[in-house]
Protein backbone atom coordinates (compact mmCIF):
# COMPACT_ATOMS: atom_id res chain seq x y z
CA UNK A 1 0.00 0.00 0.00
CA UNK A 2 0.80 3.34 -0.30
CA UNK A 3 3.61 5.05 0.31
CA UNK A 4 5.46 1.74 -0.54
CA UNK A 5 3.38 1.71 -3.67
CA UNK A 6 3.46 4.86 -6.08
CA UNK A 7 1.66 3.83 -9.36
CA UNK A 8 3.70 6.88 -10.94
CA UNK A 9 6.62 5.64 -10.90
CA UNK A 10 5.40 3.77 -14.27
CA UNK A 11 4.55 6.58 -15.36
CA UNK A 12 7.38 9.10 -14.87
CA UNK A 13 9.11 8.97 -18.02
CA UNK A 14 8.48 8.15 -21.69
CA UNK A 15 11.25 5.68 -21.57
CA UNK A 16 9.57 3.60 -18.66
CA UNK A 17 5.92 4.23 -20.28
CA UNK A 18 7.38 2.88 -23.18
CA UNK A 19 8.83 -0.34 -21.48
CA UNK A 20 5.26 -1.42 -19.80
CA UNK A 21 2.91 -0.07 -22.40
CA UNK A 22 0.62 -3.04 -23.68
CA UNK A 23 -1.21 -2.21 -26.26
CA UNK A 24 0.79 -1.16 -29.51
CA UNK A 25 -0.69 0.17 -32.65
CA UNK A 26 0.66 -1.01 -36.11
CA UNK A 27 -0.62 -0.52 -39.70
CA UNK A 28 -0.68 -4.66 -39.26
CA UNK A 29 -3.95 -3.64 -37.43
CA UNK A 30 -5.78 -1.94 -40.30
CA UNK A 31 -8.33 -3.09 -43.17
CA UNK A 32 -8.80 -0.30 -45.56
CA UNK A 33 -12.47 0.11 -46.74
CA UNK A 34 -12.58 1.72 -50.49
CA UNK A 35 -15.41 3.05 -52.41
CA UNK A 36 -15.34 2.03 -55.91
CA UNK A 37 -17.89 3.65 -58.36
CA UNK A 38 -17.65 3.64 -62.58
CA UNK A 39 -15.99 5.78 -64.53
CA UNK A 40 -12.16 7.39 -65.71
CA UNK A 41 -10.83 9.32 -63.79
CA UNK A 42 -13.04 9.97 -60.69
CA UNK A 43 -12.42 10.93 -57.46
CA UNK A 44 -14.88 12.72 -56.15
CA UNK A 45 -14.79 13.59 -52.31
CA UNK A 46 -17.69 12.14 -50.32
CA UNK A 47 -19.17 15.35 -48.99
CA UNK A 48 -19.91 13.84 -45.42
CA UNK A 49 -16.64 11.82 -44.82
CA UNK A 50 -14.36 15.26 -45.92
CA UNK A 51 -10.88 13.90 -47.11
CA UNK A 52 -12.20 10.38 -48.27
CA UNK A 53 -13.50 9.52 -51.79
CA UNK A 54 -14.88 7.61 -54.02
CA UNK A 55 -12.60 5.98 -56.84
CA UNK A 56 -12.86 4.60 -60.39
CA UNK A 57 -11.18 1.52 -61.12
CA UNK A 58 -8.34 3.47 -62.68
CA UNK A 59 -7.67 4.94 -59.52
CA UNK A 60 -8.32 2.02 -57.32
CA UNK A 61 -5.67 0.71 -58.33
CA UNK A 62 -3.50 3.87 -58.00
CA UNK A 63 -4.63 3.87 -54.29
CA UNK A 64 -3.83 -0.06 -53.66
CA UNK A 65 -0.51 0.51 -54.77
CA UNK A 66 0.08 3.34 -52.51
CA UNK A 67 -1.92 1.79 -49.65
CA UNK A 68 0.83 -1.28 -49.93
CA UNK A 69 3.81 0.77 -50.28
CA UNK A 70 2.82 2.43 -47.12
CA UNK A 71 2.51 -0.60 -45.12
CA UNK A 72 -1.31 -1.24 -45.54
CA UNK A 73 -2.13 -5.12 -46.38
CA UNK A 74 -5.43 -5.52 -46.79
CA UNK A 75 -8.98 -3.44 -48.10
CA UNK A 76 -12.01 -4.22 -48.01
CA UNK A 77 -14.44 -2.86 -50.75
CA UNK A 78 -17.26 -1.30 -51.43
CA UNK A 79 -19.54 0.12 -54.59
CA UNK A 80 -21.71 2.64 -55.60
CA UNK A 81 -24.24 1.06 -58.26
CA UNK A 82 -25.68 3.12 -61.06
CA UNK A 83 -29.31 3.59 -60.17
CA UNK A 84 -30.69 1.77 -63.35
CA UNK A 85 -29.00 -1.64 -62.51
CA UNK A 86 -30.65 -1.40 -59.40
CA UNK A 87 -33.90 -3.67 -58.57
CA UNK A 88 -35.63 -5.91 -55.42
CA UNK A 89 -33.29 -8.71 -55.95
CA UNK A 90 -30.10 -7.46 -56.29
CA UNK A 91 -29.78 -8.69 -59.34
CA UNK A 92 -26.48 -6.73 -60.65
CA UNK A 93 -24.69 -8.25 -57.44
CA UNK A 94 -24.43 -11.66 -59.90
CA UNK A 95 -23.19 -9.95 -62.74
CA UNK A 96 -19.96 -11.87 -63.13
CA UNK A 97 -18.42 -8.16 -65.09
CA UNK A 98 -20.20 -6.10 -62.17
CA UNK A 99 -18.44 -3.13 -60.48
CA UNK A 100 -17.19 -5.31 -57.96
CA UNK A 101 -15.99 -8.09 -59.63
CA UNK A 102 -13.73 -5.67 -61.88
CA UNK A 103 -12.69 -4.00 -58.78
CA UNK A 104 -11.60 -7.82 -57.39
CA UNK A 105 -9.59 -7.80 -59.92
CA UNK A 106 -8.17 -4.26 -60.66
CA UNK A 107 -6.65 -4.70 -56.62
CA UNK A 108 -5.46 -8.17 -57.26
CA UNK A 109 -3.66 -7.01 -60.39
CA UNK A 110 -2.48 -4.17 -59.06
CA UNK A 111 -1.28 -5.53 -56.06
CA UNK A 112 -1.54 -9.58 -56.01
CA UNK A 113 -0.57 -9.50 -51.84
CA UNK A 114 -2.94 -7.06 -51.49
CA UNK A 115 -5.74 -8.90 -48.51
CA UNK A 116 -8.98 -8.34 -50.92
CA UNK A 117 -12.19 -8.40 -48.72
CA UNK A 118 -15.67 -7.32 -50.23
CA UNK A 119 -18.75 -6.40 -48.77
CA UNK A 120 -21.55 -9.09 -49.23
CA UNK A 121 -25.08 -7.17 -48.76
CA UNK A 122 -28.14 -6.00 -51.30
CA UNK A 123 -28.32 -2.56 -50.36
CA UNK A 124 -25.96 -0.73 -52.47
CA UNK A 125 -28.03 -3.03 -55.65
CA UNK A 126 -31.36 -2.88 -54.14
CA UNK A 127 -33.82 -0.37 -55.38
CA UNK A 128 -35.27 -0.27 -51.97
CA UNK A 129 -31.93 0.45 -50.15
CA UNK A 130 -32.28 -2.63 -48.00
CA UNK A 131 -29.84 -5.61 -47.45
CA UNK A 132 -32.14 -8.04 -48.53
CA UNK A 133 -35.06 -8.99 -50.93
CA UNK A 134 -38.25 -6.86 -49.69
CA UNK A 135 -42.21 -8.34 -50.04
CA UNK A 136 -45.31 -7.60 -48.15
CA UNK A 137 -43.44 -4.84 -45.48
CA UNK A 138 -40.77 -7.28 -44.68
CA UNK A 139 -36.81 -8.84 -45.78
CA UNK A 140 -37.03 -12.23 -46.89
CA UNK A 141 -34.23 -14.16 -45.11
CA UNK A 142 -33.78 -17.48 -46.52
CA UNK A 143 -33.84 -15.94 -50.05
CA UNK A 144 -31.67 -13.09 -49.68
CA UNK A 145 -28.94 -15.99 -47.86
CA UNK A 146 -29.25 -17.73 -51.46
CA UNK A 147 -28.55 -14.70 -53.10
CA UNK A 148 -25.51 -13.70 -51.12
CA UNK A 149 -24.49 -16.93 -51.37
CA UNK A 150 -24.64 -16.60 -54.87
CA UNK A 151 -22.70 -13.42 -54.48
CA UNK A 152 -20.01 -14.45 -52.55
CA UNK A 153 -19.49 -17.30 -54.88
CA UNK A 154 -19.32 -14.21 -57.89
CA UNK A 155 -16.86 -12.46 -55.78
CA UNK A 156 -14.76 -15.58 -54.79
CA UNK A 157 -14.34 -16.60 -58.55
CA UNK A 158 -13.18 -12.95 -59.05
CA UNK A 159 -10.16 -12.95 -56.57
CA UNK A 160 -11.49 -12.50 -53.43
CA UNK A 161 -9.75 -13.66 -50.37
CA UNK A 162 -12.48 -13.08 -47.64
CA UNK A 163 -15.80 -12.45 -48.22
CA UNK A 164 -17.76 -9.71 -45.58
CA UNK A 165 -21.42 -11.11 -45.67
CA UNK A 166 -22.95 -7.49 -43.52
CA UNK A 167 -26.37 -8.16 -43.56
CA UNK A 168 -27.27 -9.84 -40.34
CA UNK A 169 -30.16 -12.36 -42.15
CA UNK A 170 -30.06 -15.43 -40.14
CA UNK A 171 -28.08 -18.29 -41.24
CA UNK A 172 -26.14 -16.68 -43.85
CA UNK A 173 -22.99 -17.55 -42.76
CA UNK A 174 -23.82 -21.35 -42.96
CA UNK A 175 -25.20 -20.84 -46.65
CA UNK A 176 -22.60 -18.97 -47.94
CA UNK A 177 -19.73 -21.33 -46.62
CA UNK A 178 -21.72 -24.35 -48.19
CA UNK A 179 -22.18 -22.88 -51.46
CA UNK A 180 -18.38 -21.82 -51.54
CA UNK A 181 -17.80 -25.33 -50.52
CA UNK A 182 -19.81 -26.70 -53.34
CA UNK A 183 -17.83 -24.11 -56.18
CA UNK A 184 -14.27 -25.31 -54.88
CA UNK A 185 -13.58 -21.96 -53.39
CA UNK A 186 -12.72 -24.11 -50.34
CA UNK A 187 -9.60 -21.24 -49.19
CA UNK A 188 -12.01 -18.26 -49.78
CA UNK A 189 -12.46 -16.89 -45.87
CA UNK A 190 -15.86 -15.23 -44.24
CA UNK A 191 -15.23 -12.22 -42.08
CA UNK A 192 -18.77 -11.86 -40.40
CA UNK A 193 -20.39 -9.01 -39.44
CA UNK A 194 -21.41 -10.72 -37.06
CA UNK A 195 -22.46 -8.42 -34.23
CA UNK A 196 -23.96 -5.13 -36.54
CA UNK A 197 -26.63 -3.02 -35.03
CA UNK A 198 -28.54 -1.05 -35.90
CA UNK A 199 -26.80 2.30 -35.53
CA UNK A 200 -27.40 5.64 -36.72
CA UNK A 201 -23.60 5.79 -36.89
CA UNK A 202 -23.86 4.48 -40.50
CA UNK A 203 -25.32 8.00 -42.11
CA UNK A 204 -22.33 9.72 -43.86
CA UNK A 205 -21.79 5.81 -45.38
CA UNK A 206 -25.39 5.82 -46.79
CA UNK A 207 -24.24 9.17 -48.37
CA UNK A 208 -21.27 7.61 -50.09
CA UNK A 209 -22.54 4.95 -51.71
CA UNK A 210 -26.80 6.49 -51.93
CA UNK A 211 -28.28 3.60 -50.22
CA UNK A 212 -30.37 4.61 -47.71
CA UNK A 213 -33.57 2.65 -47.35
CA UNK A 214 -36.10 4.40 -49.52
CA UNK A 215 -38.95 5.61 -48.48
CA UNK A 216 -41.34 4.44 -50.01
CA UNK A 217 -44.95 2.07 -48.40
CA UNK A 218 -44.77 -0.85 -47.49
CA UNK A 219 -40.91 -0.79 -47.37
CA UNK A 220 -39.31 -0.92 -43.98
CA UNK A 221 -38.08 2.94 -43.30
CA UNK A 222 -35.13 1.05 -41.46
CA UNK A 223 -32.69 -1.89 -40.89
CA UNK A 224 -34.86 -2.70 -37.25
CA UNK A 225 -35.73 -6.13 -38.14
CA UNK A 226 -32.18 -7.59 -39.06
CA UNK A 227 -29.64 -5.34 -37.74
CA UNK A 228 -29.30 -5.45 -34.06
CA UNK A 229 -31.07 -3.66 -31.12
CA UNK A 230 -28.34 -1.12 -29.57
CA UNK A 231 -29.85 -1.77 -26.06
CA UNK A 232 -28.52 -5.66 -26.07
CA UNK A 233 -25.74 -7.29 -25.12
CA UNK A 234 -26.72 -10.93 -25.19
CA UNK A 235 -27.54 -10.94 -29.38
CA UNK A 236 -24.07 -10.08 -29.86
CA UNK A 237 -23.13 -13.27 -28.01
CA UNK A 238 -25.49 -15.71 -29.28
CA UNK A 239 -24.74 -13.99 -32.93
CA UNK A 240 -21.32 -14.43 -32.62
CA UNK A 241 -21.27 -17.74 -31.31
CA UNK A 242 -23.64 -18.99 -34.04
CA UNK A 243 -21.56 -17.57 -36.88
CA UNK A 244 -18.10 -19.02 -35.77
CA UNK A 245 -20.21 -22.39 -35.94
CA UNK A 246 -21.61 -22.00 -38.36
CA UNK A 247 -18.19 -21.52 -40.88
CA UNK A 248 -17.12 -18.01 -39.96
CA UNK A 249 -13.18 -17.34 -39.94
CA UNK A 250 -13.53 -13.86 -38.53
CA UNK A 251 -16.11 -12.20 -36.40
CA UNK A 252 -16.59 -8.01 -36.46
CA UNK A 253 -18.60 -5.94 -34.03
CA UNK A 254 -20.34 -2.72 -35.40
CA UNK A 255 -20.16 0.12 -34.78
CA UNK A 256 -16.76 0.19 -33.16
CA UNK A 257 -16.49 2.97 -30.48
CA UNK A 258 -19.69 2.76 -28.99
CA UNK A 259 -19.77 -0.99 -28.44
CA UNK A 260 -16.41 -1.18 -27.24
CA UNK A 261 -17.86 -3.26 -24.02
CA UNK A 262 -19.10 -5.69 -26.92
CA UNK A 263 -15.98 -6.01 -28.70
CA UNK A 264 -14.43 -7.10 -25.29
CA UNK A 265 -17.19 -9.53 -24.19
CA UNK A 266 -16.75 -10.94 -27.72
CA UNK A 267 -13.31 -11.17 -27.73
CA UNK A 268 -13.26 -13.52 -24.47
CA UNK A 269 -16.12 -15.34 -25.40
CA UNK A 270 -14.63 -16.82 -29.28
CA UNK A 271 -11.82 -18.19 -30.51
CA UNK A 272 -11.35 -16.54 -33.82
CA UNK A 273 -9.86 -13.06 -34.47
CA UNK A 274 -12.44 -9.97 -33.71
CA UNK A 275 -12.60 -7.15 -35.82
CA UNK A 276 -14.24 -3.88 -35.22
CA UNK A 277 -15.32 -1.66 -37.97
CA UNK A 278 -14.87 2.51 -36.93
CA UNK A 279 -17.90 3.34 -38.78
CA UNK A 280 -18.22 6.12 -40.80
CA UNK A 281 -20.46 8.33 -38.63
CA UNK A 282 -17.44 8.06 -36.26
CA UNK A 283 -15.03 9.04 -38.94
CA UNK A 284 -17.43 12.68 -39.68
CA UNK A 285 -17.62 13.41 -35.91
CA UNK A 286 -13.68 13.29 -35.43
CA UNK A 287 -13.45 15.53 -38.33
CA UNK A 288 -16.12 18.04 -37.42
CA UNK A 289 -15.03 18.20 -34.58
CA UNK A 290 -11.24 18.95 -35.62
CA UNK A 291 -12.63 21.43 -38.42
CA UNK A 292 -14.21 23.49 -35.62
CA UNK A 293 -10.76 23.13 -33.89
CA UNK A 294 -12.62 21.85 -30.72
CA UNK A 295 -10.21 18.37 -30.45
CA UNK A 296 -6.93 17.55 -31.38
CA UNK A 297 -7.15 15.69 -34.88
CA UNK A 298 -4.14 13.07 -34.93
CA UNK A 299 -4.41 12.79 -31.18
CA UNK A 300 -7.63 11.75 -30.97
CA UNK A 301 -7.53 9.67 -33.73
CA UNK A 302 -4.68 7.15 -32.65
CA UNK A 303 -5.95 7.10 -29.05
CA UNK A 304 -9.11 6.12 -30.79
CA UNK A 305 -7.42 3.40 -32.57
CA UNK A 306 -5.44 2.30 -29.67
CA UNK A 307 -9.07 2.08 -27.82
CA UNK A 308 -10.23 -0.92 -30.46
CA UNK A 309 -7.00 -2.75 -30.10
CA UNK A 310 -6.77 -2.42 -26.19
CA UNK A 311 -10.71 -3.19 -25.90
CA UNK A 312 -9.67 -6.94 -28.14
CA UNK A 313 -9.93 -5.92 -31.86
CA UNK A 314 -7.12 -7.22 -33.96
CA UNK A 315 -8.60 -5.95 -37.06
CA UNK A 316 -9.54 -2.30 -37.37
CA UNK A 317 -11.80 -1.41 -40.05
CA UNK A 318 -11.34 1.97 -40.34
CA UNK A 319 -11.34 5.15 -43.01
CA UNK A 320 -8.03 6.26 -40.67
CA UNK A 321 -6.10 3.81 -41.49
CA UNK A 322 -4.06 5.93 -43.98
CA UNK A 323 -3.83 9.01 -42.06
CA UNK A 324 -2.93 6.77 -38.81
CA UNK A 325 -0.28 5.34 -40.84
CA UNK A 326 1.40 8.19 -41.84
CA UNK A 327 1.96 9.34 -38.31
CA UNK A 328 2.67 5.88 -36.86
CA UNK A 329 5.95 6.33 -39.26
CA UNK A 330 6.20 2.27 -38.91
C1 LIG B 1 -24.08 -2.46 -45.88
C2 LIG B 1 -23.10 -1.81 -44.97
C3 LIG B 1 -23.28 -0.66 -44.18
C4 LIG B 1 -22.06 -0.37 -43.62
C5 LIG B 1 -21.17 -1.37 -44.01
N1 LIG B 1 -21.84 -2.26 -44.83
C6 LIG B 1 -24.47 0.22 -44.04
C7 LIG B 1 -25.70 -0.29 -43.47
O1 LIG B 1 -25.77 -1.41 -42.93
O2 LIG B 1 -26.69 0.42 -43.57
C8 LIG B 1 -21.77 0.82 -42.75
C9 LIG B 1 -20.34 1.27 -42.74
C10 LIG B 1 -20.11 2.64 -42.22
O3 LIG B 1 -21.03 3.36 -41.77
O4 LIG B 1 -18.95 3.07 -42.25
N2 LIG B 1 -24.78 -3.53 -45.40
Amino acid sequence: MYPLIRNRRLRASESIRRLVRETVLTPDDFLVPLFVVEGKGVKEEIASMPNYYRLSLDNLEKEVKELWNMGLCAVLLFVKVPDNLKDNAGTEALNPDGLMQRAIKTVKNACADMLVMTDVALDPYSSFGHDGIVADGTILNDETALTLAKMSSSHAQAGADFVAPSDMMDGRILTIREALEKEGFTDTGIMSYAAKYASAFYGPFRDALDSAPVDIKDVPKDKKTYQMDPANRLAALKETEMDVAEGADIVMVKPGLSYLDIVREVKDAVEVPVAAYQVSGEYAMLKAAAEKGWLDHDAVMLEQLMAFKRAGASIIATYFAKEATKLLNW
